[in-house]
């Protein structure tokens, strides 16, 4: 089992690696104008104090942004709200995968780029995908997730779904597509599409 500092060396290295990969800007910048804020002060007032409710505010804002994200001076404000240091909040936000730092799209496409789906030809599906959207392969690749310019799709990898004996695997909003080719894989994309 993970022990609690464990998980605080865990969480803060996924920090500073979002930190680097520029998802993250200066802590030290003031909370601007935020989208929404009378929401957002709703779903503090209506959680602040109770077990967990950093986590709980987060998802509920989250939840309630048109493209599914957490801007950052969203997080600004919730941070300066709550008296939390925004080290804390980025930390929390950049551990949970469920947590977007960028637009997401309506629909999302995640493919699994672990071992087995790698030898089962995920880098294909991946490449596939890629020039379908007209996205960076390259950025995709590098675990951004990245959505179309008209907020459709968003597509992004996962190191593994824990289904390696029927890789490759991809999830497309919350459904998985097991041994997944090339051509279903077109058929199901083009589904969405209509
Ligand atoms: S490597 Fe893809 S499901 Fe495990």
């Amino acid at each position: 089992m993970t022990s609690l500092s464990e998980l605080t060396i865990t969480i803060n290295s996924k920090y500073k690696k979002n930190k680097k990969k520029g998802a993250i800007g200066s802590l030290g910048k003031k909370a601007g104008h935020i989208p929404g804020r009378q929401k957002i002060d709703n779903i503090i007032s209506m959680n602040q104090g109770k077990p967990g409710s950093l986590l709980a505010i987060l998802e509920q804002v989250q939840g309630q942004n048109k493209h599914n994200y957490l801007p950052e001076e969203t997080l600004y404000y919730i941070s300066d709200t709550l008296h939390i240091p925004r080290s804390q909040v980025f930390s929390v936000v950049t551990f949970y995968s469920f947590f977007n730092l960028t637009p997401q799209g309506k629909h999302t496409v995640t493919i699994c780029r672990g071992t087995a789906c790698h030898a089962q030809g995920s880098k294909k599906i991946l490449s596939v995908v890629s020039s379908y959207f007209g996205l960076s392969l390259q950025e995709i690749e590098e675990g951004t997730p990245v959505t179309t310019p008209d907020y459709f799709f968003t597509v992004k990898t996962v190191a593994c779904f824990g289904q390696c004996a029927v890789a490759p695997v991809i999830e497309i909003d919350n459904n998985m597509y097991n041994n997944v080719t090339e051509e279903q894989l077109k058929i199901i994309l083009e589904e969405i599409k209509k």
